[in-house]
């Protein structure tokens, strides 16, 4: 048994979904050999309620100069992330020239408002290519790990930050202490700190199983980020659920106490109830997983059984967990239909499924589609009316294994 990355403690393996790909390590076929596994266990901190991976991978096998995530590929997550930035904007209006620090700024999705608004911001990126667009996007970036010597270095050019934000990033980083210390470090002693993740909440209620993948280091709750947050002098003032992500949570921090919101007694007393703070939870929803493979393998070896063509969606992260999970191939699932060129022409990690451009998708519809970008879900059916209207059908797994209903358009 390992000990917990957050407090020490020794952990409880509550999953274990075996051998992994790296999700984001989409790859020709040259490098099928050289394919890098390991084992994706997840673990439990009765101490401390840290939900998090057993054996986190080196971060220099996810984050590099191919990093295939572009967070601006869904308008959805644009309008998202241009929402969170006027609500920035306002949290500090009252300041004379505020600095906004972003942690993982991506393609500078985010970010982009401030610099459009001339507003002073830095993003903060590991990864050289998603970096660069974010420059040319005239977003200020610099490329490197957020950590205490990037802290220092930016406080000392910038002065402190009246706002740090990190959206799906922080939960990435095996050494969090490290990323709370730099917080510590650049943050005003009335700023906010602003975390957005994948709800823990959420991944067990809608059985999302999918989010438990290398890159996720850690799966945040209100209470166990507040018992990290409390080792750094922070604490949580606020609480906004977000519905991006299939279920996100945004936490404002600060290093000064704040009374309590009426947002913030609703999300302790909600985790009560769904258990967050013990073992016996996280080992339950095993079941329902189990259940959850079995149903999307049933479905799609039906369907192959009746020569349905059947194609994925979404060559998400996520997707690299359920076809690897399921031992999803080629053999159910023709290929892959993605927007982002990075991840084009490449195979699925492990499964070594095709991954083709959308056209592919669109210039030969499929009879069924596997909705691997199911947390995009309202944007893709909105825009797939077409397939749908001739018959086309999307298989989703999240909350539950099932073909979607076409309702048919307004228009019909
Ligand atoms: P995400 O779930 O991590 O946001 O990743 C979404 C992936 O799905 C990304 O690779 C882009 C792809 N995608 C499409 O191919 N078509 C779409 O319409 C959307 C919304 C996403
Ligand atoms: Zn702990």
């Amino acid at each position: 048994m390992g000990n917990c990355l957050a407090c020490g403690s020794t952990v409880e393996t509550v999953l274990d979904f075996g051998k992994m790909p790296i999700a984001n390590g989409f790859l020709h076929e040259e490098d099928f050999p050289d394919e890098f596994f390991h084992h994706l266990q997840i673990c439990f901190c009765p101490d401390c309620s840290m939900v998090q991976i057993a054996e986190p991978v080196d971060p220099v096998m996810q984050y590099h100069e191919n990093y295939a995530y572009f967070a601006s590929t869904s308008s959805r997550m644009r309008t998202h992330f241009n929402a969170a930035a006027i609500q920035i904007r306002s949290l500090l209006k009252h300041r004379a020239d505020p600095f906004i620090v972003e942690i993982g700024s991506n393609d500078g999705i985010m970010l982009q408002r401030f610099a459009k608004d001339g507003v002073r911001h830095l993003g903060v990126e590991p990864s050289q290519n998603v970096a660069n667009e974010a420059v040319r996007n005239g977003v200020s970036t610099q490329c490197s790990f957020f950590d205490e010597s990037t802290a220092t270095e930016i406080l000392r050019k910038h002065g402190p930050a009246d706002a740090i934000y990190g959206a799906n990033v922080v939960t990435h980083i095996p050494d969090i202490h490290s990323v709370m210390a730099a917080v510590e470090i650049l943050l005003e002693d009335d700023g906010y700190f602003i975390l957005e993740d994948p709800y823990l909440g959420d991944v067990l209620e809608k059985t999302a199983y999918d989010q438990f993948y290398d890159e996720h280091v850690f799966y945040f709750c209100l209470s166990s980020l507040q018992n990290l947050l409390g080792k750094h002098g922070m604490t949580i003032v606020d609480v906004e659920p977000q519905q991006v992500h299939g279920g996100s949570m945004r936490y404002f921090a600060m290093k000064k106490a704040k009374p309590s919101t009426y947002r913030l007694e609703t999300l302790q007393r909600r985790e009560k109830d769904l258990g967050l703070s013990q073992a016996a939870t996280f080992r339950g929803l095993n079941d329902r997983i189990s259940a959850s493979k079995d149903q999307l393998v049933t479905i799609l070896s039906n369907l192959n059984r009746e020569r349905k063509r059947v194609v994925g969606y979404g060559a998400t992260a996520k997707s690299s967990i359920v076809t690897n999970f399921c031992g999803i191939g080629p053999d159910l699932i023709e290929f892959i239909s993605d927007t982002t060129p990075i991840k084009q022409n490449k195979f699925s990690p492990g499964t070594h499924i095709p991954v083709k451009p959308y056209d592919a998708f669109v210039e030969d519809y499929p009879d069924y589609a596997v909705l691997f970008a199911w947390n995009h879900c309202g944007e893709i059916l909105a825009k797939e009316e077409l397939f749908l209207k001739q018959g086309g059908r999307f298989i989703t797994f999240v909350p539950d294994v099932r073909i979607l209903e076409y309702p048919g358009s307004a228009n019909d």
